[in-house]
């Protein structure tokens, strides 16, 4: 079965489980590459709707991430101190042989507009046939979010915008020292050095 729950936050809407049973935990698997106001949005809404929730970053070696696994579980860490029910783990390998691992049967996604539904469901049916007691939440992004993604962060940085209205202030920092470190000297990219350019060495790093 398939859930969506479309703004639970302003409906105090909670799948949280009764006092005496089990409590619900929710897997919010994903990149993270990095975290963005969008995805700390969900966060925050689900962690208001489950019980535990595991923002879970994938150890994905085909990719060439512009932060490592560990940078990134230290800045959605460093964002959500003021959530006591939400812990930051990686993972590698499948995502319902993790939450298995975890004893955590919901997955939690986001969806932003109708062009991430065939995606996401594709993802959610293909879930459910490895594990059929897993069951895909998904929370829509608010409104202000709905054209956010890590991507579109990194192509803003990688030109010299701002991206201090996109991701959490710590977050925005480390873009701008990820540009420092590889460009001694140079301005980092913000909104009134709309040319300089962030590093594309840090593109090809290990995870
Ligand atoms: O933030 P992303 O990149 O959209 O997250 C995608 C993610 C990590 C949730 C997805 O790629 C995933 O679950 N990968 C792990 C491998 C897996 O379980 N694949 C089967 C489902 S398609």
């Amino acid at each position: 079965m398939l859930l969506i729950l479309l703004h639970a936050n302003r409906y105090n809407a909670s799948i949280s489980s009764p006092d005496a049973s089990p409590p619900v935990i929710a897997i919010y698997p994903g990149s993270f590459d990095p975290i963005t106001l969008g995805h700390l949005d969900i966060i925050e809404r689900g962690s208001r709707v489950f019980d535990h929730v595991i923002v879970a970053v994938l150890r994905n070696p085909d990719k060439s991430p512009l932060f490592t696994v560990q940078e990134r579980i230290e800045q959605i860490r460093r964002c959500t101190p003021h959530l006591s029910n939400v812990e930051v783990d990686s993972f590698d390998g499948l995502t319902v042989e993790y939450a298995r691992l975890r004893n955590a049967k919901v997955l939690l996604r986001g969806l932003r507009a109708v062009s991430d539904f065939e995606k996401e469901l594709q993802m959610a049916h293909t879930n459910q046939t490895l594990w059929d007691e897993i069951e895909t939440v998904f929370l829509a992004t608010s409104n202000e979010y709905s054209f956010l993604s890590s991507s579109v962060v990194k192509e803003i940085a990688k030109f010299g915008g701002s991206v201090d209205h996109l991701v959490p202030q710590q977050v925005a920092l480390d873009i701008c020292r990820c540009y420092t470190e590889t460009h001694p000297g140079a301005t980092p990219p913000t909104a009134t050095n709309p040319t300089t350019q962030v590093n594309h060495h840090r593109m090809d790093r290990e995870v």
